[in-house]
């Protein structure tokens, strides 16, 4: 529908016209999808009925947060060179993106459509953790009551500034002085740190260089004593080291308000016609060789559905929401293939679109997510071994599950679409039971478990 003419002209000048370019594509592909069947559905099913969507949907488990004495989230006003004064560097906040749009609305990014719909960045995740947590119910002023103390750093949008900085004490100078900071504060002392948190909008990797390793680019600030005594929320942990290190939510682009606005969306998810078996949105890459074999079976297969996020022009429809949902709203299955490392923000794009995630290593969330994840892994998802047979057959294997089967995985997944997303900030008291909601009630329990 849109000629390559009316593109925006590449990738990296496109801040401004991003805005534009995406609300036009999600009035002509989405929004018919959206704002005009809500009006619709409210008379067909009485969807906005408490009763009715109380019982037909899966409430996240946190959707009641009671703010006792063991969770109170006392906020550090750090000062602004640490988060907000970070974002005078949008332009430069990342190698390949210019940053503005997107840090944008407490890093929601700019709004493609009204009831909370956002082109969100997949980085920005510190800055929406700092905005929810500001505006929580369970926030106090006085740390003498407070049993978690967030340090609301943005140490991803730090190192991906830094990356090309070659002078390691200038690149680390900011985390150094952050700890600095916290231990200077007399709470740090009450327990050690162990009651301190940072949510890091970063994968692992770039927060844990060693002195002796090969430069690549990253920070060390988790491997500075003061923050291995804290939690780390973040959106990839270490599988294997990341004792402290706890997975949360890459943002999608649904930033809700209200419970009524997200059950509208579960129902219209439950419903939606899927005429793909499967379909996979990615990029060839040199080092992950299963995603040319991906594209290669998913070209092969008339049931799969391929968003090719590397065309011959150099341009690509895998940064709009409307495509990428799009797609996953057609498909009962998406194929989440390790990439540079072993999570991705697709996975939960796909949750958000009721597409059972297909996941070819443990690490892409099992070992990550598990505040987030029901321990039963076959219950909402599918695993092939990447180094298995079946993965070089995936239609046969997808076939071989029952539609019933499959219809019980989704609602299953339906039921993780709250806790998965972040609300819309300004939402002080939504009763959704978001990813913070869930973060902070998983977090006080722990650190109960430390400090007792
Ligand atoms: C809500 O749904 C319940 C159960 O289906 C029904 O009994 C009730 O009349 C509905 N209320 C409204 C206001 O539509
Ligand atoms: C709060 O902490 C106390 C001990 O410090 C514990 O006995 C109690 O179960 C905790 N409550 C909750 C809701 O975690
Ligand atoms: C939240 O509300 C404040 C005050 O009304 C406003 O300035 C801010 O832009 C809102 N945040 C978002 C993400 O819309
Ligand atoms: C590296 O950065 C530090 C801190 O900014 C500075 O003091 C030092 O002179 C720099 N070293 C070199 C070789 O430029
Ligand atoms: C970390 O906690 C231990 C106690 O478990 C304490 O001895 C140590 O000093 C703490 N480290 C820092 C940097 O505060």
């Amino acid at each position: 529908m849109f000629s390559e003419k009316q593109r925006p002209p590449s990738l990296t000048r496109r801040g401004g016209f991003l805005f534009l370019f995406v609300s036009a594509a999600w009035l002509v592909f989405w929004y018919p999808f959206t704002d005009i069947n809500v009006i619709q559905q409210q008379h067909e099913h009485p969807l906005l009925n408490k009763t009715q969507h109380d019982n037909q949907v899966n409430k996240s488990p946190s959707a009641a947060t009671t703010c006792d004495k063991n969770m109170s989230v006392y906020v550090y006003p750090l000062p602004a060179k640490f988060n907000l004064g970070l974002l005078h560097h949008c332009h430069n906040l990342n190698m390949h993106t210019d940053m503005c749009p997107h840090v944008a609305n407490s890093g929601l990014g700019q709004p493609i459509s009204s009831g909370g719909w956002f082109a969100t960045n997949q980085f920005t995740a510190e800055m929406i953790f700092h905005a929810r947590v500001e505006n929580h119910p369970c926030r106090t002023r006085d740390p003498a009551l407070a049993s978690l103390f967030y340090v609301p750093y943005y140490g991803g949008f730090h190192v991906s500034n830094k990356f090309r900085e070659r002078n390691l004490t200038a690149r680390d100078e900011l985390d150094v002085s952050l700890v600095d900071f916290i231990q200077a504060q007399p709470w740090w002392n009450k327990h050690n740190g162990k009651d301190h948190f940072v949510a890091l909008g970063r994968v692992v990797r770039d927060f844990i260089r060693k002195p002796n390793d090969r430069d690549y680019g990253a920070g060390r600030l988790l491997n500075l004593p003061a923050v291995k005594n804290m939690s780390v929320l973040i959106i990839e942990r270490h599988p294997w080291q990341g004792k402290n290190q706890y997975g949360i939510p890459y943002p999608s682009y649904f930033h809700p308000s209200t419970s009524q606005e997200m059950a509208w969306w579960q129902n219209k998810m439950r419903k939606v016609r899927r005429p793909y078996l499967f379909s996979f949105i990615g990029a060839p890459r040199r080092k992950a060789a299963i995603r040319n074999e991906f594209i290669r079976q998913c070209g092969e297969s008339t049931l799969c559905k391929l968003l090719n996020c590397r065309t011959p022009d150099g341009r690509s429809k895998c940064g709009e929401p409307s495509e990428v949902l799009k797609v996953m709203t057609e498909s009962r299955f998406c194929l989440q293939a390790p990439g540079d490392s072993f999570t991705r923000r697709s996975t939960f794009d796909s949750v958000l679109a009721g597409c059972i995630p297909v996941f070819f290593s443990p690490h892409s969330a099992y070992t990550q997510y598990g505040w987030y994840l029901p321990g039963e892994r076959s219950s909402y998802s599918v695993f092939i071994d990447q180094k298995s047979k079946a993965s070089e057959r995936i239609e046969e294997e997808l076939m071989k599950i029952s539609s019933k089967k499959v219809k019980m995985m989704r609602e299953k997944l339906l039921g993780l679409i709250p806790s998965l997303t972040y609300a819309h900030p300004n939402a002080t008291n939504s009763g959704i039971g978001d990813a913070v909601d869930v973060a902070l009630v998983s977090l006080a329990k722990q650190v109960n478990k430390i400090i007792n």
